[in-house]
């Protein structure tokens, strides 16, 4: 009976150890969301009326030709594995290794970006990216940092699109913290670009 009891106990156990080393950051999950309003809050913040939202510098990711991009050197947000981080933490090989792995880090990195910016991430994040997920900027050809052209929703966004945000959470009966609000914006910005990866 009671090695049944620790037989049990160590299952759950590695079942809970397995499912967190791979959880993404509760900050960013959104469950109570449906995926299809999360693009179209997406959408609202790619296209957002300030002088530096997303499509000012990455063109209009709903046309092919990326229409009205500004920025030469500003990704190309329909394909990621084109993508800086894609590249320092490991590229194709690390992916195949463990596509869940990989694709949490990357997620983990690319809105971390997306919410503070380059000069941010740079000071803050690089080195969290570098002990826990082996991120690298050896890995890419003559880079050792984001430009910081790169500017992320708290320095680009403005109020205004975050109100919008909490205005059509409400009237489809969503309830969230308004702290969340600037997360919330990144990451359907986010799931908005993955829904026009070519
Ligand atoms: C003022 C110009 C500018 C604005 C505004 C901007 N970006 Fe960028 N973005 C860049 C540049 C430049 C890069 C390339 C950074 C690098 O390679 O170091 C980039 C890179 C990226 C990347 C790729 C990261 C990687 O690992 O290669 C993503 C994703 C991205 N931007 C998303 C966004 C989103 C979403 C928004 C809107 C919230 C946004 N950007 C706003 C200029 C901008």
């Amino acid at each position: 009976m009671t090695f049944k009891f620790f037989q049990i106990k160590k299952i759950l156990f590695l079942f809970f150890f397995f499912l967190s080393s791979f959880s993404f950051s509760d900050d960013y999950k959104f469950n109570n969301i449906p995926n299809d309003l999360m693009i179209n809050l997406g959408k609202e913040v790619y296209f957002s009326k300030s002088s530096d939202s997303c499509a000012k510098c990455h063109g209009d990711i709903t046309k092919e030709s990326l229409e009205g991009k500004e920025i030469e050197q500003s990704a190309d947000l329909q394909n990621p594995y084109t993508w800086v981080a894609f590249k320092a933490l490991g590229g194709e090989n690390k992916k195949n290794k463990n596509p869940e792995n990989f694709n949490q880090q990357f997620d983990s990195v690319i809105i971390e970006l997306i919410i503070n910016g380059a000069y941010d991430w740079n000071r803050e994040f690089y080195k969290k990216a570098t002990k826990e997920y082996d991120f690298n900027w050896s890995r890419v050809d003559g880079k050792e940092q984001y430009d910081s052209q790169m500017k992320g929703i708290k320095i680009s966004i403005v109020k205004n699109i975050l109100k919008k945000i909490d205005r059509i959470l409400r009237k489809e009966g969503v309830k969230v913290n308004r702290k969340e609000l600037e997360n919330i914006a990144a990451v359907s910005v986010y799931e908005f670009v993955k829904n026009h990866f070519k």
